[in-house]
């Protein structure tokens, strides 16, 4: 048999963080190990995941958080999982997740620069079936006379230094991007323990015809929501081919599929849930930012870019629409002829 063709010169997510943190030369170090820390919860989470239907991590918690889904064993034990890793990094001042009512300041660390928001685990209703989960996360660096209150994270997306993004599926897939920089995909190497750069500067196909959004909803969108749907459907030009629709009901999932094989993911605001669903800080923001650096759009159900929406509080919701360039400016193009 011939010799597998062996990769000795392996860029992991460590070596990266390393290589990028070298090409800053004011750099201190200080968001590298803030990055290490995070990459370990990843690995944590994973774990956890994993094994939940061997050591009875799967069903409810029986309680319920500020936005009122009712927590999964692994929506705690997650969110411990990263409170602990956040706090122990030493770089981190606040941390807003979605399992936490309220933002936390890690008093411990007052020299900290750093800002963190996280969705611990984003499409928990689907663990218990073993679907496809994962984390997502937003960095901010805060102001130098920054005093370490919630309201100094009320930002809009573009504020961020980092975001991204890590799927617990077939294996995990780590998605990270930073400021006006690209977008770069990691997959976990279970033996190595390593996330292995596999995806360098991905960028979304300018169009697809993939459309992502539960549809069960549709009772209660806007017009102009229904409008735009039903010409994906219903194609005006004769012979005209209709999209197809994907919808897994994790986000981060429906996100990863799209950022690689294009089309549009969409949760709107609707009459029934008048801000929408998702949450501004730490699930729109963070997935706005990558798709923009991949080349693709988000904008929320006002057709405004996501990433200038300012949340009034820290849980606060909007309605998203984020996927490949053209297919997003379809639906900005049928709003305007609404106005
Ligand atoms: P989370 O599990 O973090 O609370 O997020 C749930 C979100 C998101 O993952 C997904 O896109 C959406 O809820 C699905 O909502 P529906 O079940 O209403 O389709
Ligand atoms: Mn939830
Ligand atoms: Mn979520
Ligand atoms: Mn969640």
């Amino acid at each position: 048999v011939a010799q597998e063709k062996i990769n000795t010169d392996i860029v992991t997510l460590t070596r990266f963080l390393t290589e990028e943190q070298s090409k800053h030369r004011e750099a201190t170090g200080d968001f590298t190990l803030l990055c290490h820390a995070l990459q370990f919860s990843f690995k944590s989470i994973a774990y956890y995941i994993r094994r939940a239907s061997l050591i009875n991590l799967s069903g409810l918690a029986g309680s319920s958080n500020s936005t009122g889904d009712d927590q999964k064993k692994l929506d705690v034990i997650g969110n411990d999982i990263f409170v602990a890793a956040m706090r122990s990094s030493g770089k981190c001042r606040l941390l807003v997740s979605e399992e936490e009512e309220e933002c936390l300041v890690f008093d411990e660390n007052p020299k900290a620069r750093y800002a963190v928001v996280c969705d611990p685990i984003d499409g928990s209703s689907n663990l218990d079936a073993g679907v496809s989960v994962g984390t997502i996360f937003g960095i901010f660096r805060l102001a130098d006379n920054a005093q370490g209150k919630q309201e100094e994270l009320l930002l809009p997306g573009s504020e961020l230094v980092a975001s991204g993004f890590t799927m617990y599926g077939a294996s995990a897939q780590l998605v990270i991007t930073m400021k006006g920089s690209t977008v770069n995909g990691f997959t976990m190497d279970n033996a190595l323990g390593e996330f292995i750069l596999t995806h360098p500067n991905m960028k979304l196909p300018k169009s697809r015809a993939i459309y992502s959004v539960n549809e069960g909803n549709s009772l209660y969108w806007e017009e102009p929501v229904k409008k735009y749907f039903d010409s994906l459907k219903y194609p005006a030009e004769k012979g005209g081919k209709p999209y197809s629709a994907r919808y897994i009901g994790s986000m981060v999932a429906d996100a990863y599929r799209t950022l690689l094989y294009g089309g549009i993911f969409a949760y709107p605001a609707d009459r029934k849930s008048t801000k929408g669903k998702l949450r501004i800080l730490y699930e729109c923001a963070p997935m706005a930012m990558v798709f923009e650096n991949a080349g693709g759009q988000a904008v929320n159900s006002r057709m405004e870019r996501m990433l200038t929406v300012v949340p009034e509080h820290i849980h606060d919701r909007s309605g998203i629409f984020m996927g490949s360039y053209d297919e997003v400016q379809k639906v900005i193009d049928i709003h305007k002829k609404y106005q």
